[in-house]
């Protein structure tokens, strides 16, 4: 299958600091990818660079074989790609129902929604996700692991292509992270690209086939989790700092 996303040379700079370094790797479509690293690692900075959040200093990103390097969120959307954050965001005062049409009335979420209407393929999505009991109460009064699915339902409306997944797993219990699991695997079944994060990586290293590994900006690996997981510099990057690495 041909490739969805090439990041060539990327680099950010904050002021002195690097925070992406010459960063290059591509994913194919339908992969189901992980990318690692200890806490500052730049795991969040390349989100943010692939979904326009941040621009680049140098280097190239091109989705789908269109360079959207710079280009800004709502385009990149449009073009296919979707992320959640790793602290989670909504409108807090919204129903979680409202909350999800929103993206449903996105030009890509239009696509899937103009038969059923907006809000019939939120409450489907809702629905997707287990949430479908809590549409009409705001999302200030729900526990961590349903807003984290909410993310998802969220990202989900604007119909992706490929999906960035930001610290899914921060914050939740055992059986909620199974249940979120369960969620990210379906998604992948369903042709969506998965690209994620993880710092504590029990999880994500189980899940996907296949890590990137960065520290301190830097590729550092990239193949099966079990050969990454050997990865001399990425296991001194991790017992540096606290030994999160299991
Ligand atoms: N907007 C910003 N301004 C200045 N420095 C930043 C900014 N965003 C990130 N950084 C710095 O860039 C580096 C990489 O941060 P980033 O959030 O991308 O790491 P991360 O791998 O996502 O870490 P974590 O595992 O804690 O989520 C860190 O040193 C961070 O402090
Ligand atoms: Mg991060």
């Amino acid at each position: 299958m041909g490739i969805i996303l090439e990041v060539k040379n990327l680099t950010k700079k904050f002021g002195g600091l690097t925070a992406v370094n010459d960063f290059s790797f591509e994913i194919k479509r339908g992969d189901f990818v992980g990318l690692i690293g200890p806490n500052g690692a730049g795991k969040t900075t390349v989100f943010n660079l692939i979904s326009g959040f941040e621009r680049p200093s140098s280097g190239k990103i091109r989705f789908a074989g269109i360079d959207i390097t710079g280009m800004r969120p709502y385009k990149i959307v449009n073009l296919g790609i979707a992320r959640t954050f790793q602290l989670v965001r909504s409108f807090k005062f919204l129903t979680l129902l409202d909350n999800v049409t929103v993206p449903c009335l996105s030009n890509r979420g239009r696509q899937v929604s103009k038969k059923l209407g907006a809000e019939e393929y939120a409450s489907t999505i809702l629905a997707s996700v287990g949430l479908v009991d809590k549409a009409r109460i705001p999302p200030v009064i729900l526990p961590h692991g349903d807003l984290r699915k909410l993310q998802i339902a969220k990202a989900i409306g604007t119909n992706p292509e490929l999906l960035l997944l930001d610290e899914p797993y921060s914050g939740l219990s055992h059986e909620e992270s199974e249940v979120l699991t369960e969620l990210i695997k379906k998604l992948h079944d369903d042709g969506v690209t998965i690209f994620m994060t993880g710092h504590v990586l029990r999880e994500l290293m189980t899940l996907v086939p296949r890590v990137i590994a960065m520290h301190q900006g830097k590729f550092i690996a990239d193949g099966p989790p079990k050969e990454v997981a050997n990865n001399k510099i990425l296991l001194e990057a991790y017992l540096g700092r606290g030994g999160e690495f299991a």
